[in-house]
């Protein structure tokens, strides 16, 4: 191993399996459910194989996807004590993991938090039934808000409810629905991501035959600077570009990967970081499974990043939370990376950026523009 950092860890693991894949979705994703149990058994085998010693403790566990609620409540139990039995839980740990609204059950709910899964995160995406058919989503408000009820009388769970933004029809009235949906659902934290449409997808596809289906970059923007206004009101900290937290329910295993601490990755396409390496296992499914049935870790690529490529990756994070980063680390990126140290000269002189303390960071109008920025980390 190549520096590692000492301390305990976080764990990732990706589950794949999905019912039907939504027309905006990029994941490693797939809808073939017989698989699931030969996949679950690689899981276990890839546990073994991880460049992790036995008993290194772990301070998060986030079982992702995926749809995890697909995979029955007792193998995902029986998944969660493997890997805990391998790796101890620090006092507190926190176990996250993902789920669709039209799969929560008390059963289910019940198993899993026996199992000692602490915080859930549910894609509810939009609380306004037309926008949850235009993105190919299996559960309309009604179900999210069940769901969402059933979550709040579990008072040992924090849990998550996801939006997105830049859905076709969306409009700044209906957004007004959701937003009143989810702060009436009340969860601990708030994750709204503005529809990625980069990737090809089928919302991509339609996105180039009907741009007028979509709501438009400023009209986006705005819902975006209202979400901020809205949340901010309620309570919730915009403590990251995507997230929302009630004090203290920031979600700890992503700022990990904020702040650049230690996860290791099970899973089909799962990302793995420590210390100064990357690595990601391999996406296709079939490859995956063909690699753990041999033994070999199924890897598709490990790197170490140089220093350079770390103070690059320092700053492009750092630059997504609240908290930004140091006068310190800018001026080294403005020094190795001279574009980008112009760049946020003229963020700070727009109040796209805010200097105090010694530390600087973006304003929410400042993260809308924060691609042109972290574009010139290369
Ligand atoms: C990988 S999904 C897993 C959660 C769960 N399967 C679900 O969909 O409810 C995690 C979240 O990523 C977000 N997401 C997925 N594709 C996206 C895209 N193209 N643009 C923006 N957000 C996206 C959605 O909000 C989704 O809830
Ligand atoms: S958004 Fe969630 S449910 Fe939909 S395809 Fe992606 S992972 Fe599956």
């Amino acid at each position: 191993m190549t520096d590692p950092s000492p301390g305990p860890k976080g764990l990732y693991v990706h589950l794949p399996f999905c019912a039907s894949r939504c027309a905006y979705c990029t994941f490693v994703v797939s809808t073939e459910r017989r698989l699931v149990g030969a996949y679950v058994e690689a899981i276990h085998r890839e546990l073994e194989l991880l460049d992790l010693p036995e008993g290194t403790p772990l301070e998060t566990v986030y079982l992702g996807g995926g749809t995890p609620s697909l995979i029955g409540g007792g193998e995902l139990a029986g998944l969660l004590r493997a890997i805990l039995e391998r790796h101890p839980g620090v006092p507190g740990i926190e176990v996250t993991t993902e789920a669709n609204p039209e799969d929560l059950t008390p059963e289910l709910l019940g198993l899993w938090t026996a199992a000692g899964i602490n915080r859930i995160s549910i894609g509810v995406q939009s609380f306004v039934d037309g926008e949850l058919t235009a993105i190919g989503r299996r559960h309309d408000a009604a179900r999210a808000r069940a769901a969402c009820h059933l979550l709040a009388r579990v008072p040992s769970v924090t849990w998550n409810l996801d939006l997105i933004l830049g859905i076709p029809g969306q409009t700044p009235e209906s957004l007004e629905v959701s937003l009143a949906g989810a702060l009436e659902a009340a969860p601990h934290h708030i994750s709204v991501y503005i529809l990625e449409m980069d990737k090809p997808h089928r919302l991509q596809e339609l996105y180039r035959r009907h741009p007028d289906e979509f709501p438009g970059d400023d009209t986006v923007a705005g819902l975006y600077l209202r979400v901020h206004e809205v949340l901010g009101k309620a309570g919730y900290e915009h403590y990251e570009i995507s997230n929302f937290a009630l004090p203290g329910a920031e979600a700890r295993h992503n700022l990990r990967y904020w702040d650049r601490r230690p996860v290791h990755a099970l899973g089909v396409g799962a990302h793995g970081n420590d210390g100064n390496r990357r690595w990601a296992n391999l996406e296709s499914l079939a490859g995956y499974l063909e690699a753990i049935r041999g033994g070999e870790r199924p890897l598709a690529w490990e790197t170490t990043l140089s220093p350079r490529e770390m103070l690059a990756e320092g700053l492009m994070l750092g630059l997504r939370l609240a908290a930004g980063v140091d006068r310190g680390s800018a001026d080294a990126g403005g020094a190795s990376f001279p574009e980008f140290g112009r760049m946020l000269e003229g963020f700070l002189q727009r109040d796209l950026a805010v200097e105090d303390a010694g530390r600087i960071f973006l304003t929410p109008e400042g993260w809308l523009l924060s691609n042109e920025l972290f574009a010139t980390l290369v």
